[in-house]
């Protein structure tokens, strides 16, 4: 389905081929199938930036369909330690590798490397920007656990304005019809402009803008907690003011519906608190476990194997 094409930003994929994802990780998932159907095939991970999930659900969903891995988790241990280009290690990797999956500090970087590899790229994090598989991950979890992913209320609670998993959600989300979503954060982190004024408003979205995490929870029917991206910030105060600016406990869940549904991109630092984890509503293990298959889905459909 999706034979040779990269993966950048979540807009590189229509609703139908998401759709079809979707379905294929239910298949793997329950069918067990693909097993064997990377036999031969090599993922290259190249991480510029730590990872526990992304890299590791990658490495996981190769190996479980029968392929293998190489690649780093830490550039230091490359030739970029050496001063090489992105470029020209993309241009090297590409050369032993079936399909590559970079990380990336700097916005761009993935679609960069896409212009000068000769195999497919995934982008797993381009600094702010985008996280398409964990879009990938968020919306199967949100389909799985309410059917569909239409006529919800989303809360995105956090670091809106560093956090890619959040920008490339909302844009994501606004391709599907009657969602309404609710942006909290602090002023100084806010969703940045190119995505409300530009996308948001352009879609027609019904949005709401707050600081108040207590006021909004009983509208909701998911909420999408977020870390504060340390990583992202230009100085160490700015974040210490800001890290505990939102933590979500089993307080703040009693304001909430009973069939609400948490999830969170992981990792977490402070901001749920390990007593929600018990909570029925807290599915982000859950999500983890998704994010598995549907990168089984998606590296299949890429190398062009997912007949199951
Ligand atoms: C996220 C990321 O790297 O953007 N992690 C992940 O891939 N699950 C979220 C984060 O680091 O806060």
């Amino acid at each position: 389905m999706l034979k040779g094409r990269h993966l950048i930003e979540p807009g590189n994929l229509s609703l139908e081929e998401l759709e079809r994802l979707f379905v294929l990780a239910g298949r793997i998932e329950t069918e067990a199938c693909l097993q064997d159907a990377c036999r031969g095939k090599v993922l290259a991970t190249l991480f510029f930036e730590p990872s526990t999930r992304t890299r590791l659900s990658f490495e996981a969903a190769m190996l479980r369909m029968g392929g293998a891995c190489l690649g780093f988790a830490e550039p230091g241990s490359s030739s970029v330690a050496k001063g090489e280009s992105l470029v020209d290690t993309v241009r090297t990797v590409s050369c032993y590798a079936d399909v590559i999956v970079m990380r990336n500090p700097k916005e761009g970087a993935a679609l960069l490397a896409s212009r000068y590899s000769s195999v497919p790229v995934i982008n797993a994090g381009d600094g702010g920007h985008h996280h398409p598989t964990q879009t990938l991950t968020d919306l199967l979890t949100i389909k799985r656990l309410r059917g569909t992913i239409g006529n919800i209320t989303v809360g995105f609670c956090g670091d809106l304005k560093f956090g890619r998993t959040v920008h490339s959600l909302a844009k994501t989300l606004s391709r599907y019809p009657s969602i309404r979503m609710v942006f909290i954060s602090p002023p100084e982190l806010r969703l940045p402009s190119y995505i409300t004024s530009g996308m948001l408003v352009k879609a027609g979205i019904d949005y709401l803008e707050t600081d108040q995490l207590d006021k909004v929870m009983g509208e909701l029917d998911v909420l999408y907690m977020t870390r504060v991206q340390r990583e992202r910030f230009f100085n160490e105060e700015d974040y210490v003011r800001l890290k505990d600016s939102y933590i979500l406990d089993r307080k703040k869940m009693k304001l909430a519906r009973e069939s609400l549904i948490v999830l969170h991109p992981l990792p977490r630092v402070n901001e749920i608190a390990p007593e929600v984890d018990t909570d029925p509503r807290a599915a982000y293990f859950k999500q983890v476990k998704y994010g598995m298959y549907v990168r089984m889905a998606l590296l299949s459909s890429i190398l062009g194997v997912e007949s199951c």
